[in-house]
């Protein structure tokens, strides 16, 4: 039952993604229930944040669908730090995201690969299928056993490390490729350095206001600057040293004002979202409840916060800002920016990142940077959210 699901399945992502032959026979030879372990975990229904575990030896035909399907498939669960809820850190990613990305690599046979982040080291597998020689790493201990169990009898041989991806494994460099399987808003100057020029990065990329690009970077000659644009979206879980923290929000009065943008306006597209968060660095966002208002919630690393009133954002209350950074003023300055710009898609951004660990993301070209930072790794939650003294209530960018 699984072979015929499966087969349906590759056809249907192939068809999507238009990929070539011969990495549908990749897809089509390695199916990833052989990678995907016994225990997985769905959402439960009606219930924000809790899992149920579906096993395979008792719900073989849930399993095998859960593996067949178009769906990433959680395979870890670990506590949050924020208030314990289990948090996925680990999983099978969406077929088609692996398949866009692995096209979007373009690898040589035989080329050299640094597969980072190998999860249940299904993408390791498809890449030694394809006949590159692969090089994957990931940080758990017990996945990172597992993924070296699992990929034992791969051609070319699988050489799979426990180790902090954000280091790289210089033993092997230098790579024609790197291909990435957690989220980044910072990129490792060490995986520039470790690339050949010509060589090429695929990432997902995202900041915290919106963790959605899938970012290709080009080495350069000089092999000191990889840089390329996006290409399209990718959800998914941050690296692990990047996640979120806590942080103590600003306790002191907010300043009121109305605000000059409907956040409706600002929120109301992925294209606006994105180019939102380009800009302003450690912001994220997340709708909430409080007093009978249903407000915008914005917040950053050093403490400062703001809210919007949804459906009185132009009164002269609608706004409250606190905090070094006005953050809602911000937010509406870098929409008006990208408005003006006459509101480029994701695929016309890029970024520029050095050996040294700078990173800064332009429009159309290297030579138009955009106004303001892009994230940086230190983050926070507030710990006091609102002057209403409300629960925090959000989930975020996990
Ligand atoms: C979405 S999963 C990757 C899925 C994988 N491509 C597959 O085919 O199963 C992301 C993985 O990255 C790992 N990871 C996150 N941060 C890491 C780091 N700094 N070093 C190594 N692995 C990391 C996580 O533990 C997780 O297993």
């Amino acid at each position: 039952m699984t072979g015929g699901a499966w087969k349906e399945l590759v056809d249907e992502v192939a068809t999507a993604t238009e990929l070539s032959q011969p990495w549908r026979s990749a897809f089509e030879d390695v199916p990833r229930a052989r990678y995907v372990p016994d225990d997985v975990f769905v959402p439960e229904p009606g219930t924000p944040r809790a899992y149920r575990t579906v096993a395979r030896h008792t719900e073989p035909e849930e399993w095998a669908a859960l593996v067949c399907s178009k769906a990433q498939v959680v395979t870890q669960l670990t506590p949050s730090p924020f208030d314990g809820a289990p948090t996925p850190s680990s999983s099978s990613s969406a077929p088609e995201a692996v398949a866009r990305m692995l096209a979007l690599l373009d690898p040589a046979p035989g080329a050299r690969v640094l597969d980072l982040g190998s999860g249940t080291g299904w993408t390791a597998a498809l890449l030694a299928r394809f006949g590159t020689l692969v090089v994957t790493m990931e940080s758990d201990p017990e996945l990172a056993a597992q993924v070296r169990a699992r990929v034992i009898d791969c051609q070319p041989p699988v050489t799979a490390l426990h180790g902090d991806a954000t280091l790289g494994h210089p033993d092997a460099a230098p790579y024609d490729a790197v291909h990435v399987g957690f989220s980044v808003r910072e990129i490792p100057g060490t995986w520039i350095g470790q690339v050949r020029p010509g060589g090429r990065l695929v990432m997902p990329f995202g900041t915290l206001f919106s963790n959605t690009g899938l970012l290709r970077l080009t080495v350069r000659e000089d092999g000191q600057v990889a840089e390329g644009r996006f290409h399209g979206g990718a959800m998914f879980m941050w690296e692990r040293g990047q996640r979120p923290s806590w942080a103590q929000a600003v306790t002191d009065d907010p300043e009121r004002a109305a605000s000059a943008l409907d956040p409706r306006t600002l929120l109301a597209t992925g294209a606006s979202r994105w180019a939102v968060g380009l800009q302003v660095p450690g912001v994220t966002w997340d709708p909430v409840a409080a007093d009978g208002d249903r407000l915008l919630r914005l917040w950053c690393t050093d403490g400062s916060w703001a809210t919007v009133a949804v459906d009185r954002w132009n009164k002269p209350d609608g706004v409250a800002q606190s905090g070094p950074r006005h953050l809602w003023d911000e937010a509406c300055e870098a929409w008006s920016w990208w408005d003006g710009k006459g509101r480029p898609g994701r695929n016309r951004f890029g970024v520029s990142a050095d050996r040294g660990g700078s990173c800064r993301a332009w429009l159309d070209s290297p030579r138009f940077t955009l106004p303001g930072a892009l994230d940086s790794t230190a983050h926070s939650r507030p710990a006091t959210p609102l002057p209403s003294g409300r629960s925090n209530s959000a989930t975020g960018p996990r």
